[in-house]
């Protein structure tokens, strides 16, 4: 490629929610970058992203009224793709047009999590990007978490050389559900919480099961075993509390996603060892806010992160009135008594090593660590998971059966 290293990377972003406003303020803490431009649906949405640029002094930032608009920016090097999962495939293909029919000078495109709600999709994603030439990352966050970076590193360097490698990673992420209505609807989303937050759980593990600097495909996945179940919010009261929140489309009576899954992975690395990966994953958690457990064990050690074990905790009393703490920590549900804080939350969920990454390799022509195929054998691996639970048995991988499968909550109404 020419013209590389570039001095500064320009990041266009789709999407205006949750997860853009998170980017954005994890980008403070990345260096040679400018957010130059915007695309959703509603102006307001996006002068909100432009302001919030301009305050940050990631700016000067443009609001694009259609998605072709930004993608043909002169100011615009890559795109950061933050809609929801069901408008995926749509974005990628416009970019991909755009930029073969030589109206965009984009190079590079990172991607949310989930990369697609199916293998189909994925694989198609990845297509699109390889056939455009893009430069394309996978936005794992928690392959980033600090806490991660810091573990693997030691375990790898002082444990496993002189013991022998990990055979076990556990990963849990927990809370009290969704904050929109699509993440909710099993179509649009591509399934419940094993597709919505499993997705992290089991890149996670399998990033930290893989020796530093080994290939991704370095371990092969042999089986999986998924369970899903309804645990709390198919209960009448709490169904209703979904329709009267969201509406009539989330009708968790008669039309419900699993709030909870469970899923265990058999690999084997290239010696023949065997290793698992045991996930847990639930929208039916109400504690201190959203938890994210992490264990890696092997012959002789033992790692563990719990993201509500915080130095930091405050208290306050009943006479202390006020909104749900969601400032304090993502998800907390309560505002008074011992609260745990999360005192940089950008950087113990992995968002901001996570933009540094992906901006340092676009900029500089490198394939980033987490690209879109590590999404597609994570979209897999979620894949063999629902088809386990849904046939009641273990699922074997290769599984070419898998390859149109569509989870069961998430095939179109009747
Ligand atoms: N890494 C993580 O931990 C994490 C956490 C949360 C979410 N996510 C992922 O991030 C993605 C977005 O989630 P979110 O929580 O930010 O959702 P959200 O709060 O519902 O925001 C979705 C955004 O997409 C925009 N949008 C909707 N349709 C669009 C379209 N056709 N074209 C362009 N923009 C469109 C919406 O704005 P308009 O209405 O103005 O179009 C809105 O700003 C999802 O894939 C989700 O899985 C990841």
């Amino acid at each position: 490629m020419t013209g590389f290293p570039r001095e500064r990377l320009r990041v266009g972003f789709v999407g205006t929610g949750f997860i853009a406003e998170f980017h954005l303020r994890a980008m403070i803490g990345v260096r040679n970058v400018d957010v130059t431009g915007v695309y959703s649906r509603s102006a307001a949405n996006r002068e909100r992203i432009c302001r919030l640029a301009g305050e940050l002094g990631l700016g000067p930032c443009r609001s694009h009224e259609s998605l072709e608009e930004l993608v043909q920016a002169d100011d615009v090097d890559a795109i950061w793709i933050l809609s929801p999962n069901d408008t995926r495939l749509g974005v990628m293909q416009v970019i991909h047009g755009e930029v073969t029919a030589g109206r965009s000078k984009v190079f590079a495109v990172a991607c949310e999590k989930p990369l697609a709600r199916t293998i189909g999709e994925a694989r198609e994603m990845l297509r699109l990007a390889e056939d455009a030439r893009l430069n394309h990352g996978y936005l794992e966050n928690q392959v980033f978490c600090t806490p991660v970076i810091r573990g693997k590193e030691i375990i790898w360097r002082r444990a496993a050389s002189t013991t022998g490698r990990p055979y076990l990673a556990r990963a849990a992420e927990e809370h009290s559900g969704p904050h929109e209505p699509w993440f909710w609807q099993g179509d649009r989303q591509g399934g419940g919480v094993l597709s919505d937050m499993m997705c992290h759980s089991v890149e996670v593990a399998r990033h930290l099961l893989t020796a530093p600097d080994a290939p991704r495909n370095s371990l092969r996945v042999k089986s999986v075993n998924g369970t899903v179940a309804n645990l709390k919010w198919t209960r009448p009261h709490y169904a209703d509390q979904l329709r009267q929140r969201f509406g009539n489309e989330v009708d968790y009576g008669n039309r419900p996603s699993e709030d909870f899954a469970r899923g265990n992975i058999l690999l084997e690395d290239e010696e023949g060892n065997e290793l698992v990966i045991e996930a847990t994953t639930s929208w039916a958690y109400v504690g201190a806010g959203l938890r994210i457990q992490l264990e890696l064990l092997g012959p002789e050690y033992a790692m563990e992160f719990n993201s509500l074990n915080t130095g930091l905790k405050i208290f306050m009393s009943r006479a202390v009135t006020g909104a749900e703490g969601e400032d304090l920590v993502e998800k907390q549900n309560a505002e008074q008594g011992l609260m745990p804080v999360l005192d940089d939350e950008a950087g113990v969920y992995g968002y901001t090593d996570e933009n540094r990454h992906m901006v340092e390799c676009f900029r500089t022509a490198r394939r980033p660590l987490e690209n879109f195929e590590d999404g597609v054998a994570v979209v897999e691996m979620l894949m063999g998971l629902y088809r386990s639970a849904e046939i009641g048995q273990t699922v074997t991988f290769p599984a070419p059966e898998l390859d149109d499968y569509v989870p069961l909550v998430a095939r179109p109404r009747r």
